[in-house]
């Protein structure tokens, strides 16, 4: 039977599902539900500090692409794309640390973890750290990541300085780390938001300062268009989700795990519990499921643990870091595809070719001609293999070129004297 079991930085978990702060974990009976449903971590509503909660931005949820299956109804499709105007808490730090002391037992007891997420300004980070450790919590997710609140609703720049402002300002959010790690004994992990840069730079600085991992990511602010009425959706850009989101973070996540020794928290995109084993793979410790299980509510918590045990049982992986990083750790740069990747070439089989010319549309390099069937000039073959993945007959099948010289070649093949002079190449 598959041991769910891991560690996200140092942080020992019973599995590596958690909560995207967020709605799931905001009140004592939700996150007391998150610990009844399976999660290994519980990690709370972001909370920040008085002056924020002044004016509350509409809540308002839209949910885009959302193509429902006439056969399955009731069923949340694989795709779609969500945008919402949420707010941090409306409960101040200083309020909402009774809810942590009224559930962090009660977690505990669950075997799960209890993470105080929140966003400060100046010494309330400190105060407001120390305040969540007394309370229970097993560790804290800095929130530098949050757009909200501050934008539009104060004129004093100083305002400002909170969530998202560390991530575009990571020495400050190092020296935040720094600071509260001096003052309390459990892990921080910093969350932060995709519309920074450098994320690899920005997680060795946090690194630096002490914190114990990153959380990769908090949604970052985007935009669609209603054509009939020319209205921004959700009244203009605003923090979006969705399934597609995945392979942004999947690269992050492999980059900023194999620059640090940290833990690594993924998040944003994960929807089936397929994903949790791909962000494994990539390089996560941890992986959050926020929009997923907010629409298909806390007993999919299950099937995600159910399908990644299956999946271990099938694959005789015991444990998790049985296929830890298996594909970070096979990850090719381009001079690796160079030395270790030989070209190919696409070859039809004439027997199975029906001649639709779908090859030929998309091929970018000149090889095909339709004389009733599909007719390659392998020698102008790039390799790129696309025919192969879009014949609907799978008659294209991809061979290995014993030499670069005819790789080569065959990318010149339509301006051979343009050629560098030299020929080096070609040798
Ligand atoms: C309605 C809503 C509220 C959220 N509130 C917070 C929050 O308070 N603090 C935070 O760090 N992230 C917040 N998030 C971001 C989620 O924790 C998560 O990072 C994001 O939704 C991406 O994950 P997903 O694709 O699994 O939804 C919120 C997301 C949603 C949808």
């Amino acid at each position: 039977m598959a041991d769910l079991s891991t560690k996200i930085g140092p942080l020992e978990v019973k599995n590596p599902i958690v909560t995207g702060a967020g709605p799931l974990a905001g009140t004592v009976e939700h996150i007391k539900a998150c610990a009844d449903a399976g999660f290994g971590v519980v990690i709370t509503k972001t909370t920040s500090t008085p002056w924020h909660l002044q004016r509350y931005p509409r809540p308002l949820y839209t949910l885009l692409d959302y193509k429902k299956n006439p056969q399955k109804p009731y069923e949340v499709p694989d795709n779609f794309t969500w945008i919402h105007r949420e707010h941090n808490s409306v409960f101040s730090p200083y309020k909402f640390v009774k809810i942590v002391e009224q559930s962090a037992k009660y977690v505990k007891e669950k075997g799960a973890r209890l993470v105080g997420s929140f966003s400060a300004r100046g010494p309330e980070w400190d105060e407001i750290a120390e305040l969540y450790a007394e309370a229970g919590c097993d560790a804290l997710e800095l929130n530098f990541c949050c757009p909200f609140p501050p934008e539009g609703l104060s004129q004093d720049p100083e305002y400002a300085k909170i969530g998202i402002y560390y991530t575009n300002n990571p020495l400050e959010g190092a020296m935040i780390c720094e600071r509260i790690k001096k003052k309390i004994g459990i892990p921080i992990f910093a969350k932060v938001s995709p519309d920074g840069s450098n994320f690899a730079e920005l997680a060795k600085a946090y690194e630096r300062a002490g914190a114990d991992g990153v959380t990769m990511f908090a949604n970052n602010k985007i935009m669609r268009v209603d054509i009939e009425t020319g209205k921004p959706v959700n009244y203009g850009p605003a923090p979006g989700t969705g399934p597609w989101a995945k392979s942004l973070v999947l690269r992050w996540i492999s980059e900023v795990a194999a620059k640090t020794n940290f833990g690594v928290m993924g998040g944003r995109g994960a929807a089936a519990w397929e994903d949790a084993i791909e962000f494994i793979m990539a390089g996560a410790d941890g992986v959050q499921y926020c929009t997923p299980v907010m629409l298909r509510g806390l007993g999919y918590v299950n099937e995600i643990l159910g399908g990644m045990a299956s999946f271990m049982d099938r694959k005789g992986y015991k444990t998790i870091s049985d296929f830890a990083d298996k594909a970070l750790n096979q990850i090719y740069n381009n001079k690796d595809l160079v030395d270790k990747v030989k070209p190919l070439y696409a070859e039809v089989d004439l027997k199975k070719c029906v001649g639709c010319g779908r090859c030929k549309k998309v091929c970018w390099y000149d090889v095909i001609e339709m004389h009733r069937k599909a007719i390659f000039k392998n020698e102008r073959c790039a390799g790129c293999s696309l025919c192969s993945q879009v014949c609907p007959a799978n008659a294209i099948t991809m061979h290995e070129r014993d030499n670069d010289v005819d790789h080569f070649k065959a990318l010149a093949s339509a301006h051979p004297e343009l050629l560098p002079d030299d020929e080096i190449f070609l040798k």
